[in-house]
């Protein structure tokens, strides 16, 4: 975990990989609210590559996704098909929230092995000293079709909490 206060070479490379997550993601992301308050996560392969990367920051309000009905779905496949392609929706009813993901993403070649997973556990126990934040206290930035089908799968809801969604107009 890489916090504000570290050496500047810390902080320099938590910069770059920002840059190239964004890129990756391929599409200008909202802007961080307070850099000197966002935690990033770093996970780093037994080969010392940085292969996910999460940047949390403190939040106050999250806003639920509205779930569509799903038409008749067959098969798992068809299922993700269909939520790549549909928008999604969000309440406008703020609901308190305290810890914001502003970025998660992992290397292309090294998904579905639980590494998203696996940092957004470790974020609930390090966020803030001595807790443990539970699920409904986490809000997901704007979140990209894989990100909504892995939000929908860890918080085992598809009615997750969402911010950041127009511009950063609604972020606290
Ligand atoms: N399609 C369908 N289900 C998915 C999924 C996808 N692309 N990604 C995750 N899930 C679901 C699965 O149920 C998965 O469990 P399973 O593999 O046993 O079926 C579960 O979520 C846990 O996934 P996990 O392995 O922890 O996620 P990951 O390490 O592959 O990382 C992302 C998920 C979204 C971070 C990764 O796909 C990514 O970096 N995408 C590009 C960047 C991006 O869009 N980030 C989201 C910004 S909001």
């Amino acid at each position: 975990m890489v916090l504000p206060e570290d050496p500047k070479y810390a902080l320099k490379k938590v910069d770059e990989i920002r840059e190239m997550v964004d890129n990756d993601l391929g599409f200008q992301q909202a802007p961080l609210m307070c850099y000197s308050r966002t935690k990033t996560l770093l996970f780093i392969s037994n080969d010392k590559k940085v292969v996910g990367c999460l940047i949390a920051e403190h939040i106050q309000w999250g806003y639920r996704v509205i779930e569509d009905k799903l038409p008749v779905i067959r098969s798992e496949e068809e299922k993700v098909r269909f939520e790549r392609q549909k928008a999604w929706c969000c309440s406008t009813l703020p609901e308190p929230a305290i810890c914001g993901i502003s970025r998660i993403w992992v290397f292309s070649m090294m998904r579905r092995k639980k590494i998203a997973s696996r940092m957004i556990e470790c974020l609930r126990s390090n966020f803030i000293y001595g807790s443990y934040l539970s699920k409904e206290e986490i809000a997901f930035s704007d979140p990209t079709p894989d990100g909504k089908l892995f939000a929908t799968q860890y918080c085992g809801t598809g009615q997750f909490l969402v911010y950041n969604f127009i511009n950063g107009q609604n972020s606290t």
